[in-house]
């Protein structure tokens, strides 16, 4: 790419080489849309406060409304210069007055928070859709009972619908993060200039409610260095992330021989080049795998801000590739997930006997002992002796014979041992947020209402488009 320089931008002498490294076009391009909604609200108030004539004013929009029509821009050192140098190839000298009391140092940090806010709603409106889905299949699979895990060791009985609303509750805990990123978002950085302000009488105030944010950031020399909103969206990310990787593994395990729970349709599972038989969980293994990108992203922020001088320093242009890989990659990563989810067939007599033919229900024995008034301790003790009996005799605990409880404990008698029963080891978790029936409904209902929240929060986002076309038609004066 051959990078031009404006005269804008300072020298013209800087070496070709030199442009073309620290040119930031290549990836801000994808700011421009943020770009040029920010610059309409700022010519805008430009115009409105009267700091620029209403009818270079109104060249300069139309200019700005054709670069959002057709995208096109030449080689420049970003984006921002790349739309000032289009202007000005049709407007000469007056193309300038745009950038009156404007720094690309607040304009950047406002495309920046833009965009963060932008694709905070697109990643609502997906975990929106990942909870709802969650909490349908959920509704439609009550009956499945499954093994549960404590270190991958076989744990105790739980529902499919207490399995999926647990990952429900991860991904609602992500929407509340993200809401959090959009609180951050909510200060408008544009006014402070290049770090100390203007001595033009703006009105941020004003372009504070065109661009709807909440409020203005209080200090230029913080703001044109802060990039904390970055941060928080990369971290939020790439916690969401390390839940769907966690997902992911489940569903890898549970479609392998070795689980036997459930089946991958045949259009999600991969094949192999060499082995015929193969259904490999591809898709859910590259979502664990893209966790790691979100991981790199965020660190790589952490590490371009860290011990940053104050203000802005070039190094902050750096937060680019990061940053724009960040929405996109969550929200592909939940999409797919959901989808992947979708295709994923549990097999409930596989499931059902997984638990019937092992000790899970150990736990629920000792309970119902000790609801009977004996220790938990003893309970636990006279449980254990009687699973080992089992295990010398090659049964699983479904099978103890009331023989062979009597001898581990006399007080384990039949209404004991029907805790065995898998549907009744889940039946008797009555406590909020156990996996009895009842707290599983609630959960789901929770679940639901969470989704729509995260869905409310989304909508209430003001969305690039609609800012863009309210610019291009409010009245100048
Ligand atoms: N391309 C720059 C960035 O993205 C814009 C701000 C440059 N400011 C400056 N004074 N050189 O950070």
């Amino acid at each position: 790419m051959i990078v031009a320089k404006t005269e804008a931008a300072g020298e013209r002498s800087l070496l070709p080489e030199v442009l073309a490294f620290t040119s930031s076009l290549p990836l801000d391009r994808k700011l421009l849309r943020e770009d040029l909604v920010g610059s309409l609200a700022h010519l805008t108030m430009l115009a409105r406060t009267g700091i620029v004539p209403r009818d270079a004013a109104q060249a300069i929009r139309e200019e700005l409304c054709k670069i959002w029509a057709d995208g096109e821009l030449s080689a420049e050192e970003d984006v921002h210069m790349a739309v000032e140098a289009r202007i000005a190839a049709r407007l000469g000298e007056r193309a300038g007055l745009l950038h009156t009391a404007r720094s690309r140092n607040d304009q950047v940090a406002l495309d920046l928070r833009l965009h963060v806010r932008d694709q905070c709603a697109r990643s609502l409106e997906e975990i929106a859709l990942l909870a709802k889905a969650l909490a349908a299949r959920a509704r439609a699979e009550p009956e499945t009972v499954l093994p549960s895990y404590t270190h991958r060791q076989r744990a105790q009985p739980i529902s499919l619908a207490y399995l999926l609303c647990g990952y429900g509750a991860m991904f609602v805990r992500d929407a509340e993060a993200l809401r959090f990123v959009l609180q951050g978002c909510g200060a408008l950085p544009l006014g402070v200039g290049a770090i100390a302000g203007t001595s033009f009488p703006i009105d941020r105030e004003m372009v504070r409610k065109l661009l709807r944010f909440e409020r203005l950031t209080s200090n230029g020399l913080d703001t044109v260095g802060d990039r904390d909103f970055a941060l928080d969206f990369a971290y939020a990310t790439a916690r969401s992330l390390l839940h769907a990787s966690r997902v992911a593994t489940d569903m890898v395990d549970f479609s392998s021989a070795e689980f036997g729970y459930a089946r991958l349709d045949g259009d999600i599972a991969c094949g192999s080049s060499m082995m015929p038989q193969k259904r490999n969980p591809d898709l859910f293994e590259i979502i664990r795998g893209k966790s790691g990108q979100a991981v790199g992203n965020l660190t790589s922020l952490l590490v371009t801000l860290k011990g940053l001088p104050g203000g802005y320093n070039r190094d902050l242009q750096e937060d680019r590739a990061p940053l724009l890989e960040t929405g996109p990659l969550l929200t592909s990563v939940l999409g797919m997930l959901r989808l992947g989810l979708e295709h994923v067939r549990f097999d409930p007599v596989r499931t059902l006997a997984a638990v019937e033919s092992d000790f899970m229900q150990a736990t629920d024995l000792a309970e119902a002992l000790a609801q009977k008034g004996v220790p938990f301790r003893t309970a636990y003790q006279a449980v254990g002796r009687l699973v080992r009996a089992c295990q010398e005799r090659g049964l699983p605990l479904a099978k103890a014979t009331p023989e062979m409880a009597r001898e581990a404990d006399p007080r384990i008698d039949a209404e004991v041992l029907r805790a065995c029963d898998p549907r009744a080891s889940i039946g008797r978790k009555r406590n909020a947020g156990g996996t009895g029936p009842d707290s599983v409904q609630a959960q789901i209902a929770a679940l639901e209402a969470d989704a729509e929240k995260a869905s409310a929060a989304a909508k209430a986002v003001p969305r690039l488009d609609d800012l863009f076309s309210d610019l291009s038609k409010t009245e100048l004066r």
